[in-house]
């Protein structure tokens, strides 16, 4: 089965089998079949965080569980979603029915389960602020769990089904408790500005959807047009010391408190530094707008962007001595 056309780079690779389950009970059919023959599993959402370097020998699931449903208690609003939903679907249906919370992850590609795999994040404001409840089947047992918010563990773009829980669970639902009072976040980078050019001071939730659209519309490349999977790399966190250290031989280096003792770099700040803005090895390329991003120039296998990747890595650690990491699944 053919890859191709589900995952975001638009590798062309392919799996022993796919499969796509609509319903909690036709999943745990699913996996009740599987046999040691269809294993390894991966399950893929939108494909947009995904790297596939060769063919996957094994089964990829896809969920196809859609719907959501509200209920609103006080004045917290609690939307519980289907894993096959599209994110920002969700988003639209928030912003145009008063549910807010979720504006500033407007526009980020992929599908609920990976929302709360993934702890995606944007403008501020991450995935688990507003997360409530994730409902899921263990693939072992086939059992129904749920897990609260802070089960889940979450911290940037991490979370313990990223980690321990790895290849243990399926996310069949996820509720995510949203106000029924708009309360803007306009702090991070240039919101706020973009908002003042339009003449905005304080934006309805949909003027900030549709600026953060503008914004990203403006820095990532569409994958529609050149594949990728947004950013490549995760941001580094690093602790104060390392800073001190770092601002010595680089007075403007960007960064964002994280805790009393840490803070993040950004990546795409260093990978400009280290000059690879815009810059390609073989079909495989640096956005030229947002240096984090990595794309395919046309027909680029997994491998090819995977040696981009790892050359950048070395070029950061030789000249920043900072170490870092694909936020990608590499498989
Ligand atoms: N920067 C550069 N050059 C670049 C890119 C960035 O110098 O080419 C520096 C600038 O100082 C800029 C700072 O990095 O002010 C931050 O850049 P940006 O606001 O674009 O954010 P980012 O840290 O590069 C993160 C997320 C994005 C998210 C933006 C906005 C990660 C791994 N990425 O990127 O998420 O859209 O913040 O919140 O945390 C994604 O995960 O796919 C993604 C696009």
């Amino acid at each position: 089965y053919n890859l191709k056309g589900h995952n975001t780079f638009g590798i062309d690779v392919s799996c022993r089998r796919y499969i796509e389950f609509c319903t909690v009970d036709e999943l745990i059919h699913v996996l009740d079949r599987l046999t040691i023959a269809d294993r390894p599993i991966f399950v893929i959402g939108g494909g947009s965080n995904v790297l596939f370097t060769k063919d996957y020998d094994g089964t990829v699931l896809h969920s196809a569980i859609r719907g959501h449903h509200v209920v609103r208690v006080d004045g917290n609003m609690y939307l519980r979603c289907g894993s096959g939903e599209v994110w920002d679907d969700v988003v639209r249906l928030c912003v145009s029915n008063g549910l807010y919370g979720a504006e500033n992850l407007s526009l980020i590609p992929g599908e609920v389960g990976a929302s709360a795999v993934q702890n995606i994040g944007a403008y501020g404001v991450e995935a688990k602020d507003i997360i409530y409840k994730v409902e899921a089947v263990d693939v072992t047992t086939g059992e129904l769990c749920e897990f609260m918010n802070e089960d889940c563990g979450y911290s940037y773009r991490w979370s313990r089904f990223k980690g321990e829980w790895h290849g243990r669970y399926i996310i069949t639902y996820v509720t995510y408790k949203l106000q029924d009072t708009f309360v803007p976040h306009l702090d991070y980078g240039n919101v706020r500005d973009v908002l003042g050019r339009k003449g905005i001071q304080t934006p309805t939730a949909a003027q900030l959807r549709d600026t953060i659209i503008e914004i990203r519309r403006e820095k990532l490349p569409d994958p529609a047009v050149e594949g990728n999977a947004g950013s490549f790399f995760t941001n580094p966190i690093i602790t104060r010391q390392e800073y001190e250290r770092l601002l010595k031989e680089f007075v403007n280096v960007p960064h964002y408190p994280v805790d009393e003792g840490h803070v993040k770099i950004p990546a795409g700040w260093m990978i400009e530094q280290c000059g690879w803005k815009g810059k390609a090895l073989g079909r495989a390329g640096v956005h030229s707008r947002q240096a984090l991003v990595l794309v395919n120039h046309g027909g680029a296998d997994g491998s090819e962007i995977l040696r981009l990747c790892n050359t950048i890595k070395a070029d950061v650690a030789d000249k920043f001595g900072i170490e870092i990491n694909p936020e990608v699944n590499i498989i």
